[in-house]
């Protein structure tokens, strides 16, 4: 029987190449996307791809695109990667920019994944992926709001992993920078108070960005895919070494040491 993959934020880079190798791999995608996205459209061409409207910070449209997945038949896996990041100072956020923020990255995977639980509950197996960040795992400068949202996922999913009944799982996939439409999506404001750590922060980022592996989406899709399919019990998959690396540094350091090494490296 034919398996199915229901993907948030599929229009455009982890969750489109995610929908794109679950498709060419025959499986169903229902692949939720933004009413009047340009790029979801071309989706709807490929073969098993179906397109459902769901923006993630509206709770009555995550459930009603869970109840129009489920009405196609068993969900055998839910992947809730939409999301986006929010940069500067925390003094210019403004209170709907946080809470923009919150809905989309923390509130959405969480509501998105109580939605499908008690229908997966029932049929015995399944499981939910999330994409979180190595921003989950360590603070930088000027994204604490982000870090806030993708810290919040990982307690969160390591949490819900020992919840879930037998049968359904729960893993976080773990990108390191990609290559997708991410930084060009960025909410980024800015305030002369904090221009110094800005200009350092961007020229730290600019040469990590540089030295970056292959940031291509289709590497995070197969890490889906093997997240998907192992059987393994793992709750984390990093999925570049620059993500290994920078989770393992804090974990080795310790996290006043790792954060040590980073004023140092910005020069703080
Ligand atoms: N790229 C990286 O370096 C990187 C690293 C670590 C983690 N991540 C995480 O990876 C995930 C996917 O990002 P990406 O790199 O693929 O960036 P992307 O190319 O900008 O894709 C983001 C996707 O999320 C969707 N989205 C944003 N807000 C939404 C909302 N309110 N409701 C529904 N969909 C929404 C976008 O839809 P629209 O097309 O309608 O905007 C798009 O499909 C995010 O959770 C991000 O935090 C990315």
């Amino acid at each position: 029987m034919t398996k199915t993959i229901f993907i948030t934020g599929a229009s455009s880079g982890l969750g489109r190449a995610t929908t794109q190798l679950f498709a060419e791999r025959g499986w169903t995608v229902l692949a939720g996307v933004r009413a009047g996205s340009e790029s979801a459209s071309q989706l709807s061409n490929l073969a098993g791809v179906k397109l459902l409207s769901l923006d993630v910070t509206q709770p009555e449209q995550i459930a009603r695109a869970a109840d129009e997945a489920l009405a196609y038949g068993p969900v055998d896996l839910v992947f809730a990667n939409a999301g986006y990041a929010l940069g500067g100072p925390l003094e210019v956020a403004s209170d709907d920019q946080i809470a923009r923020q919150i809905e989309t990255n923390l509130l959405g995977p969480i509501r998105t994944v109580k939605a499908f639980l008690p229908r997966l509950r029932e049929q015995g197996h399944g499981g939910f992926l999330v994409t979180a960040s190595t921003a989950g795992y360590v603070g930088m400068p000027l994204i604490s709001l982000y870090a806030a949202t993708k810290f919040g996922l990982v307690g969160w999913a390591e949490s819900l992993a020992y919840e879930l009944p037998e049968g359904l799982f729960i893993k976080l996939i773990v990108p390191g920078s990609m290559k997708t439409n991410f930084l060009h999506a960025a909410d980024r404001s800015s305030h002369p108070a904090y221009a110094d750590l800005t200009a350092k922060t961007d020229a730290f980022y600019a040469v990590a960005s540089d030295s970056a592996e292959d940031g291509r989406p289709d590497i995070v899709a197969e890490e889906v895919w093997k997240a998907a399919t192992d059987g393994k019990r793992q709750v984390a998959y990093f999925v570049t070494e620059e993500a290994r690396q920078t989770c393992a540094a804090r974990e080795t350091l310790g996290a006043e040491g790792f954060r040590a090494q980073i004023r140092q490296m910005l020069g703080l």
